[in-house]
């Protein structure tokens, strides 16, 4: 694992975006796992400036979301459906039948979620899985007590995800509580996570998350097995890391890091193509029909 602290929210998610940008110019058939919540709005921010303003590419990738809510249609205001159109999809040139999200509203969800893993799996994998944390700990819907090999099912919601998540219903009663999420085991397997977390609400979970033992009762926790894990914090979400020194003196000094220590330059940002990016006629689905 390793931890990367920028003075600000918006440093830390201009950065985030920038690895996902890097990642996506390797490799355009990239197999994204997109999170959800506040915190990543700034991310998908960055990646439409990206490309709106640097050409950045979606017209090759597939995108796997962490979770959705259990007995919401996709079109619902509060759905994570609704969610990635809003902030992603329909602002980037990614054609929807390449994006993937659990449908909360199947008739049996449990083959719902083994044909998700499944599906997964046909498409070799995911190569980069960004990540949120919830107040409790959880990534994805990774509930307390989730098993660290949990595989992609349905959860319970805890009151406190529900308070947390309220917001975006207008109020508590109305929050679903149940969702389908992709178990810790199914995060564990992809090749890269990235996860974001800002605001001093979240110091206290970061701090558990990154140094504490690790422990179902905190799903984040699990990440500290996973061979290739970057988590980007904000000074105050880095407030009570022991490591601060030490992490920063890996960054200010890892080679791998070095393009990324540029300061973040914020360029005006001009009009850009405000229309959908037509798709490129190259392309090419990494499945065979
Ligand atoms: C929800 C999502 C999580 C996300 C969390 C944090 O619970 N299922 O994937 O990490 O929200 O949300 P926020 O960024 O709003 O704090």
């Amino acid at each position: 694992m390793e931890v990367i602290i920028q003075p600000e929210e918006s440093a830390a998610a201009w950065l985030v975006a920038r690895i996902i940008a890097k990642e996506l110019r390797t490799n355009p058939h990239l197999v994204m796992g997109l999170a959800t919540g506040r915190t990543m709005e700034a991310v998908y921010e960055e990646l439409v400036r990206l490309h709106q303003e640097e050409a950045l590419d979606f017209s090759l990738c597939h995108t796997f979301n962490l979770d959705e809510y259990v007995g919401l249609r996709p079109g619902a205001a509060g759905s994570y459906r609704a969610y990635m159109n809003r902030h992603l999809f329909s602002r980037v040139n990614i054609d929807r039948r390449d994006t993937h999200l659990p449908d909360g509203t199947a008739s049996d969800l449990d083959a719902e979620c083994r044909g998700y893993e499944a599906l997964i799996r046909k498409f070799g994998g995911i190569d980069l899985q960004l990540l949120g944390i919830g107040q409790a700990g959880h990534i994805g819907f990774n509930e307390p007590l989730s098993a660290l090999r949990s595989r992609t099912r349905v959860k319970q919601l805890t009151p406190t995800t529900i308070l947390q998540n309220a917001p975006l219903f207008g109020r508590p009663g109305k929050v679903p509580r149940r969702a389908i999420t992709m178990g810790v085991g199914t995060i564990l397997e992809c090749r890269r996570c990235v996860l974001l977390a800002t605001g001093r609400e979240k110091a206290e979970i970061v701090a558990k998350a990154v140094e504490g033992p690790i422990t179902s009762m905190i799903s984040a926790t699990a990440l500290q097995l996973h061979p290739w894990c970057t988590v980007v914090v904000d000074e105050e979400a880095a407030s009570e890391l022991k490591g601060g020194a030490y992490y920063r003196w890996v960054f200010a000094n890892e080679p791998e890091w070095a393009e990324f220590r540029l300061l973040k330059q914020r360029r005006p940002s001009g009009p850009g193509p405000t229309a959908r990016t037509p798709r490129s006629p190259r392309r090419r689905s990494r499945l065979k029909a």
